[in-house]
């Protein structure tokens, strides 16, 4: 690969992620000798405009990238005006690159269909790849659309559907902690689980992406991508290797014993519930009422805080509760998967023995791993104190969007989303879509810089 095309050049996620990533990786030394950049958008831009666009984004989204890798991307890029929904538009995007490109597509997901139409017209240069950008299609017929458009004009193995999550260090980590170690694995079931919680709640407010988030919100953003692999992560069963195949392999197995809400049970707020927050303050920061936002249609419902309960229907998991649960302006950002323990079958110390059952908590930001354990106090040798065992993770040395791009540029798709594991993802949260959808489940508001819905 030598040139990406980049559509979306000029939209927030190419600015919020994308160019930082790029310059880290210009100052590690990391980009392919041969890299050039194509930004591609409909607006009307020089190089030289693109190229301030480029700089006003890095000083924005990485004000501490060093200058000198800021401007060896600068002086790899070039920009092109087009449309790559329209078939000429692709044509010129694509056209003249030396050798394949990698066509990152970091568009909103409606525009997903008629930029494979056109691609696929326009005939990618050999050896192409394409990057979808999360979430992949708006549901699951749209999924097995896309899935069907792009199996005519490319393989599988050239198509990256990307989840950043899956390039965080400790979102890799769970592989090594649960199938390195004797000790987790033999009590990872339902024998001694109790309840598993992957929670994402974020202070940041809207930060001006109504564009792309008032047309998707929190599910859709959050919980039928990063959440449901984080989810697969956790409780898939042990692969054989970490080969691409296998990897995969496992976490559609996963997926598929997957049950969430049925869209009668989510319009009851019966283990789905939903939210939009109001005005308040986050961290000392006024923030308006969510319809308030500049770019908000306050009609179409969308929310900013979604909770799923799933359950896994195999033998490994049955009755063990799954919450995943995201949301927008809360209050305490906090970001870790609680593995929750049963008790213990029999305390030998009586009731007053001051034990509580273990919880392992993986801190996602900053990394972490925390245990809780009983252990005898330090005064009555029959009474019990809980303590934490803590362990601090290094950071990781690239970010996550680095280390995927780099992915991407050395043809290696172990760690985004195959087509069929896009679908199953889809299957699961789309009976409650239809049912938010409909207006038929309450839309409660909460305070900006609270804990969240009551309902929660
Ligand atoms: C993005 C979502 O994919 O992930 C954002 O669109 C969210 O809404 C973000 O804030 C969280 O990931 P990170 O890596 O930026 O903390």
């Amino acid at each position: 690969m030598t040139t990406l095309v980049l559509c979306g050049a000029t939209g927030d996620l190419a600015g919020r992620y994308l160019y930082p990533a790029l310059t880290r990786l210009a100052d590690a030394g990391e980009l392919p000798d041969e890299f050039r950049m194509r930004g591609v958008s409909r607006e009307e831009l020089t190089d030289e405009e693109f190229k301030e666009h480029l700089r006003t984004a890095l000083d924005e989204h990485a004000p501490q990238s060093p200058r000198a890798a800021r401007e060896e991307l600068a002086a790899r890029c070039e920009y092109i005006r087009a449309d790559v929904t329209d078939t000429d538009g692709m044509k010129a995007a694509t056209e003249r690159a030396e050798g394949p490109c990698v066509i990152y597509l970091a568009l909103p997901p409606s525009l997903y269909q008629p930029a494979v139409r056109s691609l696929a017209k326009a005939g990618p240069p050999t050896g192409s790849s394409v990057v979808f950008e999360k979430p992949f299609a708006e549901g699951q017929e749209s999924a097995r659309e896309l899935n069907g458009m792009l199996a005519e004009c490319l393989a599988e193995e050239r198509v990256f559907r990307v989840d950043h999550f899956l390039n965080k260090q400790t979102v890799q980590n769970i592989l090594g902690l649960r199938f390195a170690n004797r000790l987790f694995e033999p009590v990872w079931n339902a024998g001694h689980i109790e309840r598993v919680d992957i929670v994402w709640d974020e202070d940041l407010t809207l930060e001006g992406r109504a564009g792309y988030y008032d047309q998707t919100g929190a599910l859709r953003d959050m919980v039928q991508n990063h959440l449901l692999q984080l989810l697969c992560l956790i409780a898939m069963d042990p692969p054989h290797s970490l080969h691409e195949r296998e990897l995969r392999d496992r976490k559609v197995q996963l997926l598929r014993a997957v049950r969430g809400p049925s869209a009668a049970e989510a319009a009851e707020g019966d283990g789905a519930v939903r939210a939009r927050y109001t005005a308040g303050t986050v961290a000392g920061r006024k923030v308006p009422d969510y319809t308030d936002e500049p770019g908000v249609d306050p009609a179409r419902g969308t929310e900013t805080y979604a909770e799923l309960r799933l359950a896994v229907d195999n033998w490994r998991w049955a009755g063990v509760p799954f919450l995943l649960r995201t949301g927008k302006a809360l209050g305490e950002p906090r970001t870790a998967i609680d593995i929750r323990f049963k008790p213990v079958p029999h305390l030998a110390f009586g009731q007053s023995g001051g034990a509580v059952p273990n919880l392992l908590r993986l801190s996602l930001d900053p990394e972490r791993i925390d245990a809780t354990i009983n252990l005898n106090g330090a005064g009555d040798p029959f009474e019990l104190e809980s303590a934490q065992l803590g362990l601090e993770l290094a950071p990781q040395r690239l970010p996550a969007y680095a280390r995927l791009l780099l992915d991407i540029f050395r043809g290696d798709p172990s760690l985004t989303i195959r087509g069929d594991e896009a679908e199953e993802c889809w299957r699961v949260v789309d009976p409650v879509l239809a049912a938010w959808e409909n207006g038929r489940a309450p839309l409660p508001g909460y305070p900006a810089g609270s804990a969240g819905p009551s309902a929660a």
